[in-house]
């Protein structure tokens, strides 16, 4: 899909888009007053999710042109997602009309800068336009092949600023959501260090890649341990993006859960279902993701990311439950359940981040519960951190890209459910209050750093096409991260 800036003119008309408040139906900057006419004899009235399309011969032509409007709802609870999602239906409707070519009309609302338009409508058309295809003999065929923004004279600069940062955006979430659509036979551990150099590459971060030896050196036993099973050794992924080398003290540090495929070990999963496991490295796609994007837009920022990418499988050389195992904190850790492993992998993939890189901040993110579905379904991610003004930066971000977040309590009455009489922590805190001491877990290895966990089991992953995302992996944490790391700019 190729998307553009466009200087707006009215007497260059080619099938357009008009998005529409529900305020605005009758002052909107119609393209005629037959368009106006034929949308509303339709029933158009602007609500939420409702789209209108009709065909008209504009004055002095002779081809007809195609109009497709979409519903904002109401002007004062307009909001970027709210342009996303009419967008998305808008350019579903746009393809069952076989339309090739699309122009978006000059962004008018006061409530919304252009340019924040600008790139949220550049995210929805490629968010949109994704499709998994790879392993199709028949790829299916879309007519829609361009999208044009449409742009006043005062708004140009801040227009193409935006669609440059959509694109970046898009892309980034594009390319997680390929790395976890991929299957767990061929997104190993390596190949998923490979697929982070080779996006190091395109867009400038530095990535180190550790294999086993390596990461036995640095003591990461837990790591280590819950890969044993598997012949596709483990792999410690690093990416570093130093955008603000004077400034050394201040580094945010990301960590992705990478299980390229969660069996459950020997405390198996059900068969059913199981499928759909090789997403548990979806965590590591979004920073992955995250940091493509970060050093795409050059972002004057330190950020380091770390992926503890392994495979937990079922074999004599695995763990079992009731192993007592080290960590590289060096805590020990009972480990009740093979399945409750990311916490393992995350825990000493965060005590690296900060004692080996330096970081100042830690976010992860991580396809860490079940239970966190059950609690949010798969509309928003779950959050445990220890630093309210952290979850205040991750709200302004979530307003930039529309990923809903919700924090959990964490009190410390929680972590009594951590504990066992042998070691100093086990790895299941019982069924009440999942997601809170999986997070809890987390939180004994994050040496009072300010800290988020986001909890993206149920965000990651769409059984369901929605209005721009489709069945599969949504690319959940790619924006957030990255809208994230601008609150420090
Ligand atoms: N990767 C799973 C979490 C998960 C479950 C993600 C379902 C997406 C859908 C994780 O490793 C896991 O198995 N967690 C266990 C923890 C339990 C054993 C304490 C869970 O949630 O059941
Ligand atoms: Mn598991
Ligand atoms: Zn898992």
């Amino acid at each position: 899909m190729e998307i553009r800036a466009f200087e707006f003119s009215r007497d260059l008309v080619e099938d357009l888009v008009l998005l529409v408040t529900e305020e605005d139906l009758q002052d909107y900057a119609w393209p005629s007053q037959e368009v106006k006419t034929l949308l509303l004899a339709q029933g158009f009235s602007g609500k939420s999710g409702e789209t209108a399309a009709c065909v008209y011969v504009p004055a002095g032509r002779e081809t007809p042109v195609k109009a497709v409007a979409g519903g904002l709802g109401k002007g004062e609870e307009l909001t970027l997602e709210k342009v996303r999602r009419a967008f998305g239906s808008v350019l579903k409707q746009a393809e069952k009309l076989k339309i090739q070519a699309l122009t978006v009309l000059p962004w008018a609302s006061e409530r919304l800068a252009p340019g924040d338009v600008a790139r949220a409508l550049t995210e929805a058309g490629l968010l949109a336009a994704y499709r998994f295809e790879r392993y199709l003999g028949e790829k299916k065929e879309r007519s829609l092949r361009s999208l044009q923004i449409g742009y006043t004279p005062e708004q140009e600069v801040e227009v193409i600023a935006g669609i440059k940062l959509g694109q970046a955006l898009g892309e980034a979430t594009n390319l997680a959501r390929d790395l976890v659509n991929e299957p767990a036979n061929v997104m190993t551990p390596a190949r998923l260090a490979a697929e982070a150099q080779k996006a190091g590459e395109q867009y400038g971060f530095s990535v180190e890649v550790l294999d086993k030896e390596e990461i036995e050196k640095l003591g990461m036993v837990a790591f280590l341990e819950v890969g044993k099973a598997s012949v596709n050794e483990p792999r410690l992924i690093i990416m570093r993006h130093l955008g603000d080398p004077g400034n050394p003290e201040q580094v945010l540090g990301l960590v992705g859960k990478g299980m390229t495929f969660d069996s459950g070990g020997l405390s198996l999963k059900q068969a059913q279902g199981m499928h759909t496991m090789k997403y548990d490295m979806a965590g590591a796609a979004a920073v992955i993701g995250a940091m493509s994007a970060l050093s795409r837009e050059k972002v004057r920022l330190n950020v380091v990311a770390v992926v503890a990418a392994c495979e937990n499988l079922v074999s004599g050389t695995g763990y079992r439950p009731g192993d007592i195992i080290g960590t590289m904190a060096g805590k020990s850790v009972m480990v009740e359940s093979t399945d409750a492993e990311g916490r393992l992998t995350l825990a000493d993939a965060i005590h690296y981040i900060i004692t080996k890189e330096n970081a100042s901040v830690v976010v992860d993110a991580a396809t860490l519960t079940g239970a966190v579905i059950v609690a949010l379904g798969n509309i928003t991610t779950g959050v445990i951190t220890n630093d309210s003004g952290l979850y205040e930066r991750l709200q302004q971000a979530s307003q930039q890209c529309g990923e809903k977040v919700w924090q959990l309590p964490s009190f410390p009455e929680y972590k009594e459910q951590n504990k066992t009489p042998h070691a100093d922590l086990r790895n299941v805190g019982g069924r009440e209050a999942g997601t809170i001491t999986a997070g809890l877990f987390l939180e004994e290895f994050v040496q009072d750093k300010p800290w988020l966990h986001l909890d993206i089991a149920g965000t990651a992953f769409a059984s369901k096409d929605g209005d721009y995302l489709s069945e599969g992996a949504t690319g959940a944490g790619v924006r957030l991260l990255y809208h994230f790391a601008e609150t420090y700019l």
